[in-house]
């Protein structure tokens, strides 16, 4: 049994391979993604089989795309030799975790998920009245498990998928967690750490357990988080004696929310590839700058000499993402009291742009020369993460009864 502060050191997250990724993508996740490399152990993976739930009418578009999505992760800073990089299907001990996670949820839980309903409508002109769509957040439950995974960082969206993780972690553990004398043992553990906590466990444990009070379970959880005098294994009793089950095998993993991206597309929507407004990370300079040249201003500002508002000009909300203080006041002002152009105001902004995907570009151009680099990366990122799922797998089979070849 891994140790809980390993498990909550560990990050997971996957992203399904649709198509190039745009500055959205880098303010939104990528950026993020860089940043949590640096302070825990990371896996991040490509979702080849999530995206064959919407696309199994055409996955030929999913292999360009996943080779272009490991390139534009690499190119954005995401450093292979910090985190795990590497393919779903290419870990089919995800499938096997997906069969045997399955044989314990129950269907309601998987047919009242909002993305369930929520994109049936939206992809309307797709027939998702399939197994494998209806299975989609089971199958995600099963990549964060399967590496034990503490956070997961995801957008508003994935946070329904990463709550229904958490139950089925909390039934199988109740289902397959308990090893003989386990509540002998964990009576032990408690007393360990020391009278006084003792209690304070028992309390909470009572109320969480008769009442249903959750104020207690968390409570309850912090304080065996606190404890540093005793094992592991008794900790991890501990946190299974709480919830009425057993040993924890599968530890519940936290979302971890990514702030919406401020990131604006050219019309000043959300950059989005469905609203057709968004520059891919690969796009070509002259053509960026042409589109940030042409794109919409304040429409009051017809004539250089019109004053205008920077809350109605999608520029502005550029300059919130990409100038300092002085260059904002600066366009502020200047805007309002019409001693600026547009085409003025939009110049910081095209530099700023360019200069952060100058880099990336850069990055992006070397992993293009060699496919061999790129091939050698996801390979050995596969076969680390291979591991992790194996050993995992080996005690998943061993407590379903499943370890007799
Ligand atoms: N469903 C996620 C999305 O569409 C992708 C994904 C698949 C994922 N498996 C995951 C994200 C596991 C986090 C953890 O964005
Ligand atoms: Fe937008 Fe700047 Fe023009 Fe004002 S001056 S309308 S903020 S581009």
């Amino acid at each position: 049994m891994e140790n809980l502060a390993t498990q909550h050191a560990r990050v997971l997250s996957g992203m399904r391979p649709t198509g190039r990724l745009h500055l959205g993508h880098y303010h939104g996740v990528l950026k993020n993604w860089v940043e949590l490399q640096h302070q825990y152990q990371c896996f991040f993976f490509v979702a080849d089989w999530h995206a064959l739930t919407t696309h199994y009418d055409d996955p030929s578009i999913i292999p360009p795309s996943v080779h272009d999505m490991v390139i534009d992760w690499l190119a954005a800073g995401v450093n292979p030799g910090e985190a795990t990089l590497f393919i779903q299907s290419r870990v089919p001990e995800h499938a096997e975790l997906h069969l045997l996670l399955s044989m314990i949820t129950p269907l309601g839980w998987l047919e009242r998920v909002p993305s369930y309903k929520d994109q049936q409508e939206k992809l309307k002109g797709k027939d998702l009245a399939t197994y494998g769509f209806l299975g989609y957040p089971l199958l995600q439950s099963a990549d964060i498990l399967i590496y034990r995974a503490g956070l997961v960082p995801v957008g508003e969206d994935q946070v329904a998928h990463v709550e229904l993780t958490r139950e089925v972690a909390r039934r199988f553990n109740h289902l397959y967690g308990r090893e003989t004398g386990f509540e002998e043992k964990a009576e032990a553990a408690m007393k360990k750490m020391g009278k006084k906590n003792a209690r304070l466990y028992a309390n909470y444990r009572k109320a969480w357990q008769e009442q249903g009070d959750e104020e207690a379970l968390a409570a309850a959880r912090a304080l065996l988080e606190s404890q540093q005098n005793i094992s592991l294994a008794d900790r991890d009793r501990l946190f299974g004696y709480l919830e009425g089950g057993g040993k924890m095998i599968l530890p519940e993993p936290q979302a971890l929310l990514t702030k919406a991206s401020k990131m604006p597309g050219l019309d000043g929507q959300k950059m989005s590839k469905s609203y057709g407004n968004t520059i891919p990370l690969n796009a070509d300079p002259k053509t960026v700058e042409r589109q940030l040249r042409t794109m919409p201003t304040d429409p009051a500002r017809v004539r250089r000499t019109d004053p205008g508002d920077p809350e109605k000009c999608p520029v502005w909300q550029f300059h919130q993402v990409y100038s300092d203080e002085g260059v904002q006041q600066w366009a502020r002002e200047g805007c309002r009291s019409a001693g600026i152009g547009c085409i003025e105001c939009k110049q910081p902004v095209i530099d700023a742009v360019l200069a952060e995907l100058k880099p990336i570009q850069a990055r992006a151009a070397e992993y293009e020369k060699d496919p061999d680099l790129v091939r050698n990366i996801i390979n050995e990122g596969c076969e680390r993460a291979r591991e992790e799922a194996r050993a995992t797998m080996d005690e998943v089979r061993h407590v379903m009864s499943l370890a007799y070849r």
